[in-house]
C-alpha cells in the first residue's frame, strides 16, 4: 500500500476538486491520488487554518512545512496578503500547489520540493504545519524542533495534531525549551502556537 507522503509514479492521476470558503472568500483547490486527505479538506488542516486566521497577523512571511495540495498556504497567502511558500517531499504535492497557485492572482510566494528544511534557506515569522504524522515521530519532531533555526528571532510556530496522535507527549518535549500554548482545541484535535522566544 503506498503511503500519501509516498512518491509513487504508478499512482493513477484521478485530478478532482475541493472546494472552501473563508468569509467572503472562495477557494477551490485542485487534488488527486496520492497526497492527503485526497476527497475532503481534512478537519485539523482547517482547525488550524482558521485559529490561524483568527489572530490576524498580515503581511507576515509564512512557511507552509508538509503543505499537501496547497490549503494552508494558498489561503493564508490571499486572505492575510502575506508572502508565503510551501514544501512537501511529496512530489505529486507540489505539482498539485504549484497548479493551485495560479488560480490565485494574490497569492504571493512559492512551492517547492523539500524533506522537512532539506531546501528551505530563508527565515520566516511564521512557520505553519499540520505534520505528517504516518512518518513517525522523528520527522515530525524534526519539522517542529527544527522551525526554529529558520525562523526570525520574533518568529512563530504553529501546528496541529490530534489527542490520540500524541499531541500531549509532543508537547511536553518542545516544553523542555519553550513554552507552548494550546490556542484551540476541538473534536481531539488541538492547535498549537510556539514563540521562539519566550
Ligand atoms: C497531514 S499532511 C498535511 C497536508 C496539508 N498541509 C493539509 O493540511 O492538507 C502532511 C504532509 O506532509 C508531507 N510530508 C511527509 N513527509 C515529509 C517530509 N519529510 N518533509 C516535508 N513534507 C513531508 C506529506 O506529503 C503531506 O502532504
Amino acid at each position: 500500500m503506498s503511503h500519501y507522503f509516498e512518491n509513487d509514479k504508478n499512482l493513477k492521476s484521478e485530478l478532482r476538486e475541493l472546494s472552501y470558503k473563508y468569509n467572503s472568500s472562495f477557494f477551490t483547490f485542485n487534488s488527486d491520488n496520492g497526497v492527503f486527505s485526497k476527497n475532503k479538506i481534512d478537519f485539523g488542516s482547517k482547525l488550524l487554518l482558521e485559529t490561524y486566521l483568527a489572530d490576524e497577523l498580515n503581511n507576515k512571511k509564512v512557511l507552509d512545512v508538509g503543505c499537501g495540495y496547497g490549503l494552508l498556504g494558498i489561503v493564508i497567502s490571499v486572505v492575510t496578503n502575506s508572502y508565503v511558500d510551501m514544501v512537501d517531499v511529496n512530489k505529486r504535492a507540489v505539482h498539485l500547489t504549484n497548479m493551485n497557485i495560479k488560480k490565485y492572482k494574490d497569492f504571493k510566494g512559492s512551492a517547492f520540493i523539500s524533506d522537512a528544511y532539506e531546501n528551505v534557506s530563508d527565515l520566516y515569522d511564521v512557520i505553519i504545519t499540520n505534520p505528517p504524522i504516518r512518518v513517525g515521530k522523528s520527522k515530525v519532531l524534526e519539522i517542529l524542533e527544527g522551525s526554529f533555526d529558520h525562523m526570525t528571532d520574533d518568529g512563530v510556530l504553529y501546528f496541529v495534531i490530534r489527542k490520540d496522535q500524541g499531541a500531549l507527549s509532543i508537547k511536553k518535549i518542545l516544553e523542555s525549551t519553550k513554552t507552548v500554548d494550546i490556542i484551540n482545541k476541538d473534536k481531539g484535535y488541538f492547535i498549537f502556537r510556539v514563540k521562539k522566544s519566550m
